[in-house]
């Protein structure tokens, strides 16, 4: 047994393995782990720096929390698993013209946000910076889709997401919108900062030693979900921020990026700087899995034995 004959022998003993995609999938983790090891000749010492790195990152996490999915972020895999889906999707629908690209969940998303009413403010506190999103959520042909469920979160005029103040457990800066008979929907919030991921952990030490800035531009995430349509999982971009082209977690596509205009006089707000964007859902593939690129941290404390399915 050398270091390259255990790879086979592994490989052999794991060959009997029932589920045809586990299989697939250890078979290829060990292939790659090994040939890992063997590229950067992984030494003792490494090997326990990874396991111990790896275990600070599993008790950082908590039910608001999910240091795993900052790692997943930061290293650009969640960037890769939902280019992928986003390609299987397009070989499972129709071709179709322009539906709205989707970017990560990311590791600050919560089930329940409260609910609000068109043209509603998400803000608790109302600071001089206000901006609206109009526009509609449509389908491919450009038919508006009615009460069409949009779940909104982003950063408060600070730069923090509200599990990052105090607790954790008072919700602001996030809701639930539904579209109107015609598909339109329409919100006001606080303009997004850019901001940092957090830093205050394992993920955050491997910033630092990599030298890298750490931060995220500004931007507000959108979860649209109808009956019968992919759900969409995405986050409008202000195009003006200096970290629009070195996001640390690589989900900037150029048609999110956007900017809040004045004078927009079809805008409900014309009073306030405003972005109109019509997001296009697709119809769901039968028996589409959900496209969500992350989770609500609080999944996995709660319920991991589901979580893990
Ligand atoms: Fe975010």
């Amino acid at each position: 047994m050398d270091e390259n004959t255990v790879t086979d022998a592994v490989l052999e003993q794991m060959s009997s393995t029932e589920n045809p995609r586990l299989k697939e999938i250890l078979a290829a983790a060990v292939r790659h782990l090994h040939a890992f090891a063997r590229e950067v000749d992984l030494t003792p010492e490494e090997w326990i720096a990874g396991i111990g790195f790896l275990t600070a990152v599993g008790q950082k996490c908590s039910p608001i929390r999910q240091e795993f999915i900052l790692l997943s972020d930061t290293l650009g895999l969640s960037s890769v698993v939902n280019s992928l889906n986003d390609k299987r999707v397009l070989r499972e629908i129709p071709p179709q013209s322009q539906d709205t690209k989707s970017s990560l969940l990311g590791p600050f998303y919560r089930h329940g946000s409260p609910a609000f009413e068109y043209g509603q403010s998400v803000a608790a506190k109302t600071p001089a910076a206000e901006i609206a999103y109009y526009g509609r959520v449509q389908d491919s042909s450009g038919q508006g889709i009615a009460n069409a469920t949009i779940q909104v979160w982003q950063t408060d005029e600070g730069g923090m997401y509200d599990t990052q103040r105090h607790d954790g457990s008072e919700m602001d800066m996030r809701g639930t919108f539904h579209t109107d008979s015609e598909g339109r929907y329409c919100l006001r919030t606080v303009r997004p900062l850019s901001y940092s991921v957090p830093m205050d952990g394992p993920v955050g030490d491997m910033i630092r030693a990599q030298r890298r800035h750490g931060m995220r531009p500004a931007h507000t995430h959108f979860l649209i979900s109808a009956p019968g349509y992919r759900e969409l999982v995405t986050a409008l971009y202000m195009s003006s921020d200096e970290y629009i082209d070195s996001d640390t977690v690589f989900g900037v596509t150029s048609s999110l990026a956007t900017e809040p205009k004045s004078g927009d006089h079809s805008s409900p707000f014309p009073s306030l700087p405003s972005v109109r964007y019509d997001f296009v859902l697709v119809v769901a593939a039968k028996d589409a899995a959900s496209g969500r690129v992350g989770a609500d941290p609080s999944q996995f404390i709660k319920h991991p034995v589901e979580a893990a399915h």
